[in-house]
């Protein structure tokens, strides 16, 4: 099967039934995805899948035939991400880290719809990914600060 994968047209001939979180990682080494709980959760694993945040460890890999896949390894490439970086750095949203990737994926995909988000749209837009370290308000300022420092970019 072939589908899109940070923009190039990739093939992948193994078992559908995989995960898409395994195979971006064992298969094309892209490690910046997280596996927390395993279970559709957490959040840790979220890539955008046609644009929309989705959990790859509930994802097959054979219903994504000719989809559009960006890990943050391709998504690093864009404005829009050195925008979000910039903004999570000032709010002092990044503590250990280890949501963060997933939580750039959830404020992606909610930018690109609602690019002048409320803070209840924010905290609907991140519910997916759970925080172990700040309490959400930082991860929340972060998400306002990109969205007014990127105007016209979402
Ligand atoms: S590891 Fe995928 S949602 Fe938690
Ligand atoms: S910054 Fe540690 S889990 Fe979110």
């Amino acid at each position: 099967m072939e589908f899109i994968l940070n923009n190039k047209k990739v093939r992948y001939d193994g078992d559908p039934s995989r995960r898409l979180l395994d195979v971006l990682r064992d298969d094309f080494d892209m490690t910046e995805q997280k596996e927390g709980c395993r279970e559709g959760e957490c959040g840790a694993c979220a890539v955008l899948l046609n644009k929309k945040s989705i959990n790859s460890c509930i994802t097959a890999i054979g219903s994504l035939e000719g989809q559009e896949v960006m890990t943050l390894e391709g998504y690093r490439e864009t404005k829009q991400y050195k925008v979000l970086e910039e903004a999570f750095a000032k709010a002092g949203a990044v503590q250990c880290g280890f949501c963060i990737p997933g939580m750039i994926m959830a404020a992606e995909s909610l930018l690109s719809e609602n690019p002048n988000p409320s803070e209840a749209d924010i905290r609907e837009g991140i519910a997916g990914n759970l925080c172990r370290c700040t309490g959400y308000n930082m991860i929340i300022e972060g998400i306002q600060m990109a969205a007014k420092e990127g105007k016209g970019l979402w």
